[in-house]
């Protein structure tokens, strides 16, 4: 089975949290955008902060008409450039505020990856919005069959994440992570239980055993640092 390359992409805190400190939110979308891939992955989560939901009269019609988001100061070209596919990872069926995400700048295709599982009206709002549907697993997302149907069916080769740790913990598990991009701020989380970059679904023999492949102190001595994962 062929599958796309996943990069994994945070900002985080040095004791790994992705909540409970102000980042650069400019730097770590520059960035992120410098590297190479095809689509940007992101957990039901992460998707809900494009806007509100759409109320239960907007469902089933056409959908809220939402103003075009300019690309923010810094960001003009993107428009020009070849965007990369939004892909949210969505068995529950909760994310109805895709013409929020369809106004943002970043991206050109939308694909929702669901299951047997997920909702058969839910399925049918997406058709409804031009979201594309992936349908892999019965019980939540089968990841690794979701990814095998993007790289065959949609050509994506590469995905990076912006997403949270539960996302990235049940790529990590099921051993779907080819490397790790993350901005380390020199900061300790101000958040009690706040979330971490990896939240394993369960435990996993030894460890996950990295490469440093690219290292770089920025000007706030934040440390840029890749690591490619050891198979
Ligand atoms: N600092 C950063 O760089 C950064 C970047 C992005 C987001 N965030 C933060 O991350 C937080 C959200 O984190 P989160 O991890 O809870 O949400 P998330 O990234 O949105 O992940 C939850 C998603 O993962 C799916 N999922 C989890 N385990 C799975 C499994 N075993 N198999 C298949 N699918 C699975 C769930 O699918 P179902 O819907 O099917 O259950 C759900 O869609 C937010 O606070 C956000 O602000 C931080």
């Amino acid at each position: 089975m062929t599958l796309p390359r996943v990069t994994v992409y945070n900002e985080v805190t040095v004791d790994g949290k992705i909540e409970g400190f102000s980042g650069d939110g400019g730097r770590y979308y520059r960035r992120g955008f410098g590297l190479d891939y095809d689509a940007i992955m992101m957990g039901s989560v992460t998707a809900q902060s494009f806007g509100p939901a759409e109320s239960e009269d907007e469902l089933t019609g056409p959908g809220p008409t939402v103003e075009a988001v300019p690309p923010p100061p810094g960001f003009e070209t993107l428009v020009q450039q070849r965007r990369p596919t939004l892909v949210v990872v969505d068995g529950s069926g909760t994310v109805r505020n895709w013409r929020h995400a369809q106004a943002q700048p970043w991206y050109e295709r939308y694909v929702s990856l669901v299951g047997d599982h997920t909702p058969r009206e839910h399925v049918e709002h997406l058709r409804r919005r031009d979201v594309e549907v992936v349908s892999a697993g019965s019980r939540r997302v089968d990841l690794p069959g979701a990814l095998e149907q993007l790289r065959r069916r949609h050509g994506i080769t590469s995905v990076r994440t912006d997403t949270g740790g539960n996302l990235t913990g049940a790529l990590l598990a099921a051993g779907l992570v080819d490397e790790l991009v993350l901005l380390v701020a020199p900061k300790l989380s101000s958040r009690h239980r706040a979330r971490s970059l990896v939240e394993l679904p369960h435990g996993l023999p030894g460890s996950v055993d990295l490469a440093l492949t690219d290292l770089e102190r920025l000007e706030d001595d934040t440390l840029w640092l890749r690591y490619e994962v050891r198979r």
